[in-house]
């Protein structure tokens, strides 16, 4: 997704006024990269405030513009940060939680209950009485038994979606394709229709229409268009949720769908397979937060052996999307843009999988030198862990040359805060 205001000096994937100054050094809001890792150290996630709000207007702007009856969703597993959540509060965006946790952080955020949509394909009773208790808007009924769970807890009317798997395909990692049959989400097309009647049999339950979600960094759209196409026959209902899983670009090189086209291309197979009397939910998490966000690390020590090996202070700990799914990323030097030295960038586990950027391209680096590796705010923050005892880094705001820590880094207490 291009910005306006990023300079010719950085590629689309940067922050929306990302540029490099007079001195060479990058800055990301307003803010000189090497300044943020002095003040606040390393590893830090950096967030580009402007670029957050930025792409979720565009987002409400490239749906509104469309449909009439919309509600966009923050999928907050992407980044459930509670500044994030009131950013995107703020925007006029609802919220997508997958577990009790989530909705406890979207509750404590601020978000009007009423907007919070309840996934999940094993909810416990007690995440089930929470959203009830909260008066979550939406629970997702997600399979045979959890209807059942959630007719027994039921005593008040409350609005459910039924998730199905549509047997489409989208291209992407496995681990992260959700639309096939063979699914742990969701219902079959095959077993839906009983479903459904027994939902709508089911005293309270007032089911509002279907939800699905075929992936995530789904780069090709078609598959979204099939999605809809693929549950037309279940039946008529007032509202569909169509999920999320417009992809991004990781690296300079790569093109992605802009988010005009990814609502285009929902809205139509909705108007064109289901008509246009029908309430559009979508439910964005990584296209709104990924390139908003960079990681700055520092170099800690720099080996040659057969290859190059640049280490950093952080890695797997705080961005596992390398090592999970083979995720490509961009490095460069914060304060000398450009290449020359052929290196693997890895963190400081232990363990050989730990690499952040195989064959990387850096501009002569050296111990001390602070890292970027941009598009870093979706999946990292929410899958960073304390292998090796690190602690987890903070989240710094930045806008108009201003830096604000909206999540402290954790310390060494916090390592051992859970103990009895
Ligand atoms: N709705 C539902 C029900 C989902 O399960 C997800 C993502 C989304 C929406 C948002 O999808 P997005 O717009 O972010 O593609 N950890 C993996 C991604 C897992 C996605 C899980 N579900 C990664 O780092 O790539």
């Amino acid at each position: 997704m291009p910005t306006q205001s990023t300079t010719d000096q950085l590629s689309h994937i940067w922050p929306l006024g990302s540029r490099i100054d007079e001195a060479g050094r990058l800055e990301i809001g307003g803010c000189a990269a090497v300044e943020l890792a002095r003040e606040f150290g390393t590893p830090a996630y950096i967030v580009a405030e402007d670029d957050l709000r930025a792409r979720a207007q565009r987002f409400v702007a490239a749906f509104g513009a469309l449909h009439d009856d919309v509600e966009l969703l923050f999928a907050s597993k992407a980044f459930p940060c509670t500044a994030i959540y009131r950013t995107l509060a703020e925007e006029g965006i609802g919220c997508d939680v997958a577990s009790g946790g989530e909705l406890a952080s979207a509750l404590r955020a601020g978000f009007d209950p009423a907007r919070i949509v309840v996934h999940g394909n094993a909810k416990s009773d007690a995440e089930i009485t929470a959203a009830l208790a909260a008066g979550a808007g939406t629970i997702v009924i997600d399979g045979a038994d959890e209807l059942d769970r959630l007719a027994r807890l039921v005593t008040t009317p409350q609005r459910v979606f039924l998730r199905v798997t549509p047997n489409v395909r989208g291209e992407t990692h496995d681990f992260i394709s959700t639309g096939q049959a063979d699914s742990k989400f969701g219902v079959e097309l095959a077993d839906a229709p009983a479903l459904i009647e027994r939902i709508q049999a089911t005293p309270n339950l007032d089911l509002r229409g279907l939800h699905m979600h075929i992936g995530s960094q789904i780069r090709d759209l078609a598959p979204f268009r099939r999605a809809v196409e693929a549950v037309k026959d279940l039946g008529e209902f007032p509202e569909i949720d169509l999920g999320g899983g417009l992809g991004v670009a990781y690296t300079s090189d790569m093109d992605v769908p802009s988010v005009e086209d990814y609502a285009a291309t929902k809205v139509r197979a909705v108007h064109e397979t289901l008509g246009t009397d029908v309430r559009i939910v979508d439910e964005p998490g990584r296209a709104l937060v990924a390139n908003s966000c960079v990681t700055l690390y520092t170099v800690e020590t720099i080996k040659r052996n057969v290859s190059t090996w640049v280490a950093v202070d952080g890695g797997m700990s705080d961005n596992l999307r390398p090592m999970l799914y083979g995720a490509r990323y961009e490095a460069h030097v914060a304060d000398r843009f450009g290449g020359g030295t052929g290196c693997h960038l890895v963190g400081k586990h232990c363990e050989s999988s730990d690499v952040i950027v195989r064959d990387a391209d850096l501009a002569d680096p050296r111990v001390g030198d602070v890292i970027v590796t941009p598009v870093t705010g979706a999946y990292g923050f929410s899958m960073a862990n304390n292998y090796n005892g690190i602690p987890r880094p903070p989240v710094i705001f930045c806008k108009d040359g201003d830096a604000r820590v909206v999540v402290r880094r954790e310390t060494y207490d916090d390592l051992f805060a859970r103990d009895v």
